[in-house]
């Protein structure tokens, strides 16, 4: 017998309450409670027994879906899984459709694919591929759908699907739940009713998710914990590249990044994404350091900008664009302590260049540098790169992966390395093809290795 109770959900984090309150307990979101209606059902079905094995023996593994589009493959931990659930985020019209559309076409070439969109009909999903120049062939099977019982007994119709794509989650709904489409009750059930789909015919279900205003995915970490591998799309409305990160996997790395363009014919592949983000670098402007950093398994350079001005404020500023502001003040409490410069009567803006965001604290020191030569108005020695952890001791730390980092900045003509001493537990670089190696064990040595003599051959601009 089915009985209807009525709860109060946090579309954020998912927490059920009794009772509607202003505030979630769950998450402390406000304005977030949604009434959703639930019916329980009582089991009426006995239990089955469950069979054990042994944990060494024979299983049989398929090989992983390989979509030759190496950024996506590479993300994916080097392909898709058979039988994996992906969920893709990002925020609306940033070029998830766009992306899945491409990869669902290039993997048909192979195997039978399904794409089933519920924002779009077909008509415009073809008009949009044929603007991509994609086609699948008769392996793609596109449908425009929004019942999840309905795509299901469809796919069973077609009986050998692969791989299909569910553009997107938040559209999807069960009959049997009264809540609107996008609730959280009705993405998480759809959602595991498509996973449990997957589970049982081996079959990989990409589901895209679009992430609210507050940046998480709407009926968010309910549906992060039931998919194998969560991917991010992510990018600047004003610059053309996109950024496809791995946040989580259970078959391969996570922090994995790939690098793709918009172009008016869809997204294209950057192989090599430092030349693309130190495009506009300018070597002898003051206040501009390059950092040599690991995203994932693959390293990429990128300059980070300082620019330290005279304050009229009783609270300087400190602004960071890509970069944690916390950090930042960190970085400047110790450039003050430790380092004895004075950023007190200075405003200070800190930026990663390009539009990328940067986590890796080994990028500590390039911050420190950024912002000595924008105090101090000299450029830091054409061609260097800085990686290296800061402490509140004024210590450098060494990173992990120097050799690659350096080996990436040797290959794009870089020839000065600046970096902590290094550690035996983190490997010791050789010069990896630098023709200097500069390393210290307090900041307050990177003072010695920059130019003393301020900057300032002014430069007149002709327009
Ligand atoms: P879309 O894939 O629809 O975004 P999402 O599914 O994440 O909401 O991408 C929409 C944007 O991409 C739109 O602003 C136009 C742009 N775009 C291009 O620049 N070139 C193209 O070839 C395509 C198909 C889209
Ligand atoms: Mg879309």
């Amino acid at each position: 017998m089915a009985k209807t109770t009525v709860r109060f959900v946090c579309q954020d984090c998912g927490t059920w309450h009794a009772k509607w309150g202003g505030k979630c307990e769950g998450c402390g979101a406000w304005n977030r409670l949604v009434e959703e209606q639930v019916e329980r059902k009582r089991s009426s079905s006995r239990p089955s027994s469950v069979e054990f094995v042994g944990i060494v023996g024979e299983s049989a593994t398929e090989p992983r879906k390989i979509t030759q589009i190496s950024e996506f493959d590479r993300v994916c931990g080097g392909g898709i899984v058979p039988g994996s659930v992906l969920l893709v985020g990002g925020d609306p019209g940033i070029g998830k459709s766009t992306l899945l559309l491409q990869v669902v076409a290039a993997l048909a070439r192979h195997v039978p694919c399904a794409y089933i969109s519920g924002e779009e009909a077909v008509a415009q999903v073809r008009l949009r591929a044929q603007r991509l120049g994609v086609e699948g062939g008769s392996h793609l099977h596109l449908a425009s759908a929004t019942k999840v019982a309905d795509i299901l007994n469809a796919l069973d119709e077609l009986g050998n699907i692969e791989l299909v794509v569910i553009d997107s989650i938040q559209t999807m709904a069960i009959e049997a739940i009264e809540s609107a489409p996008g609730t959280v009750s009705q993405v998480r059930a759809c959602a595991h009713e498509l996973i449990t789909a997957a589970k049982k015919r081996n079959m990989v279900v990409v589901l895209v998710g679009h992430v609210t205003k507050e940046g998480v995915l709407a009926g968010p970490r309910v549906l992060e914990h039931m998919v194998d591998t969560v991917l991010y799309f992510e990018g600047e409305r004003n610059y053309h590249y996109r950024i496809l990160r791995s946040v989580k996997n259970r078959y391969g790395a996570t922090d994995e990044i790939g690098v793709f363009e918009m172009t008016d014919r869809g997204l294209s592949e950057v192989p090599n994404p430092s030349a693309l983000f130190l495009n506009d670098h300018n070597q002898d402007v003051s206040g501009s350091a390059i950092f040599a950093g690991m995203e994932g398994t693959r390293p990429i350079l990128t300059e980070i900008q300082a620019l330290v001005a005279p304050t009229y404020l009783a609270s300087p500023r400190r602004t960071a664009v890509g970069w944690d502001a916390g950090r930042l003040s960190m970085i400047l409490a110790v450039l003050e302590s430790r380092c004895g410069l004075v950023f007190g009567n200075k405003d200070v803006y800190l930026n990663v260049a390009g539009g990328l965001k940067i986590t890796e604290p080994a990028a500590d020191l390039a911050v420190a540098a950024a912002l000595i030569s924008a105090l101090l108005n000299v450029p830091i020695p054409a061609q260097s790169v800085f990686f290296g952890e800061v402490g509140l001791a004024g210590e450098v730390r060494a990173v992990s992966q120097a050799e690659n980092r350096l080996k990436e900045a040797a290959k794009l003509g870089f020839v000065r390395a600046y970096c902590a001493l290094p550690t035996q537990q983190k490997g010791v670089p050789g010069k990896e093809g630098m023709e200097s190696l500069h390393v210290m064990k307090y900041l307050i040595e990177l003072l010695d290795f920059l130019p003393k003599v301020p900057h300032t051959k002014a430069k007149s601009i002709a327009f």
